[in-house]
């Protein structure tokens, strides 16, 4: 190995083989005949430990630190050898002691998280997580930070995001939409109801898959299946898979799922292919990630525009079960607010709420401020606090979410993070196309997309996340751009 096409190689292989793993972990939530997870466990750590050999391999780190000084290189190859060396340092930073050790706990604390939502009892899971808990405070001081041990984990997900600039959007939730929301609470109350009547399964799939080529999903280069928890994953930007769940008796989580992880792959297959296995080829963050699926999912999926258009042919799939609900009140329903225990089935405010509640339980066990045994007590009293409600079980409480249980610290916030990046930007593609509204109104998504594919998608690696939103909006992240995004549409909607 010893010039820019051997990097080039090298970097490809590496990718094939996680590639592959997304295949087979796709699969596993799919299609997999439940005998299959034995072996399936064992394929998998098989190519995670020969990804990680590559990652890791001694000429590959030369080539890339001789490469990292080599001026004859064009700025797009400087930017992959840079973030290709970053990667490999980072990786080098692990023992192979801490990986075997953090894979042993991972599978255990998930079955035991598990068993234990199952069952209803947090203590079953207590010391799992524990030791997950000392495992990432270890893995901070491997990964090192500047100034607080929780940015070497957020830099996991969201690379150079800080724990103080995570505290200053949170402090801005608090400020603005705990109040907010009470004030909605306190307002007339919409009427949701028809959403919860029987919605035949194949109907629901049927428009689904129309709402995501109205989206401008290409089936050509991905399809759709069904899956326990919707998801969203690639193999390479021309083929890209997405999952939905199907309740008969509840047609928002159908559509809502499908227009969000259809929001994800839109950004997977708008990544250049000629940049397939390289930084370029890839997307920014978490952040980024989740701004494309909620930008689709409520910019667009939850605007009284979008339904204009295509409410029409949800009725005439449901005539007997919509008979009587206007375009009007299923845009309403669409955006009922009320907090709630579960933070998956959350609306589009008090959905933050429960991501703040994550949040500062993450930061205070890395502090070292709470213990794991006290978390039951301290998140009810947070869910009191925050979002008024009272919480009747730890299944429905704090065993609810399958992060921790993976030991994924420093996740959460990039949902938030998110959302806010979305308003931004959607903000933006509005001023440089002051016609988007009418043509989303008219079903004619193609220049939003158009719009994202030239500023987000095409871009790969190309600029981190607020270098990104810096260049396509002016500013960083600023969460007045949500604000007024939600005080104009819920005045309306609530008569404030
Ligand atoms: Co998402």
């Amino acid at each position: 190995m010893n010039n820019y096409n051997d990097y080039v190689k090298h970097s490809k292989k590496i990718t094939d083989i996680n590639m592959s793993m997304a295949v087979l972990g796709w699969d596993q939530e799919t299609k997999m005949p439940k005998n299959g997870s034995r072996f399936r466990a064992q394929q998998l750590s098989t190519l995670a430990e020969i990804s990680h050999e590559l990652s890791t391999n001694k000429d590959y780190g030369n080539l890339l630190n001789n490469l990292n000084s080599d001026d004859s290189l064009n700025s797009d190859q400087r930017r992959n050898v840079s973030l290709s060396l970053k990667a490999f340092n980072k990786s080098k930073k692990y023992k192979s002691e801490f990986i075997i050790e953090e894979s042993k706990l991972v599978s255990n604390a998930f079955q035991k998280w598990r068993l234990a939502k199952e069952k209803n009892d947090f203590s079953i899971f207590e010391s799992s997580l524990t030791k997950l808990v000392d495992l990432r405070i270890k893995e901070c001081e491997i990964l090192g930070y500047d100034n607080h041990p929780y940015d070497a984990l957020l830099n996991q997900y969201e690379p150079g995001l800080t724990t103080n600039e995570v505290d200053d959007i949170f402090s801005n939730v608090k400020e603005f939409l705990v109040p907010f929301i009470k004030r909605i609470s306190k307002s007339n109350k919409i009427d949701d109801s028809f959403f919860h009547q029987k919605y035949s399964h194949n109907k629901q799939w049927d428009f689904g898959i129309e709402l995501l080529k109205k989206m401008e999903y290409n089936f050509d280069s991905g399809r759709q299946d069904l899956s326990a928890h919707p998801f969203s994953t690639h193999f390479s930007p021309e083929d890209t898979r997405v999952t939905t769940r199907i309740d008969e008796n509840n047609l928002s989580e159908m559509i809502w799922s499908c227009i969000h992880e259809g929001g994800h792959a839109l950004y997977e297959q708008g990544i250049l292919s000629e940049n397939y296995g390289l930084p370029l080829g890839e997307t920014i963050s978490l952040g980024i990630h989740e701004s494309q699926s909620r930008l689709w999912e409520n910019n667009v999926g939850r605007s009284l525009e979008f339904w204009k258009y295509n409410y029409e042919s949800l009725k005439s799939v449901f005539p007997n079960q919509l008979s009587d609900v206007t375009v009007d009140d299923f845009y309403k329903a669409a955006n009922n607010v009320k907090p709630s225990l579960i933070r998956t089935n959350a609306d589009e405010l008090t959905y933050h709420l429960h991501v703040l509640i994550r949040y500062e339980i993450e930061k205070a066990l890395i502090e070292g401020k709470i213990m794991v045994k006290d978390l039951p007590e301290i998140w009810n009293l947070k869910y009191q606090e925050y979002l008024g409600v009272e919480v009747p079980t730890d299944a429905l409480g704090v065993l609810q979410d399958i992060h921790w249980s993976h030991g994924s610290f420093g996740y959460f916030p990039t949902y938030t993070i998110g959302s806010f990046y979305a308003a931004q930007f959607f903000n933006q593609a509005k001023i440089e196309n002051p016609n988007l509204l009418k043509e989303i109104e008219d079903g004619n998504n193609k220049n939003l997309l158009n719009w994202l594919r030239k500023n987000i998608h095409n871009n790969g690696k190309r600029l981190d996340a607020d270098k990104l939103c810096e260049k396509i909006s002016g500013e960083k992240l600023n969460f007045k751009y949500f604000k007024e995004y939600v005080i104009e549409k819920y005045s309306k909607i609530y008569s404030l």
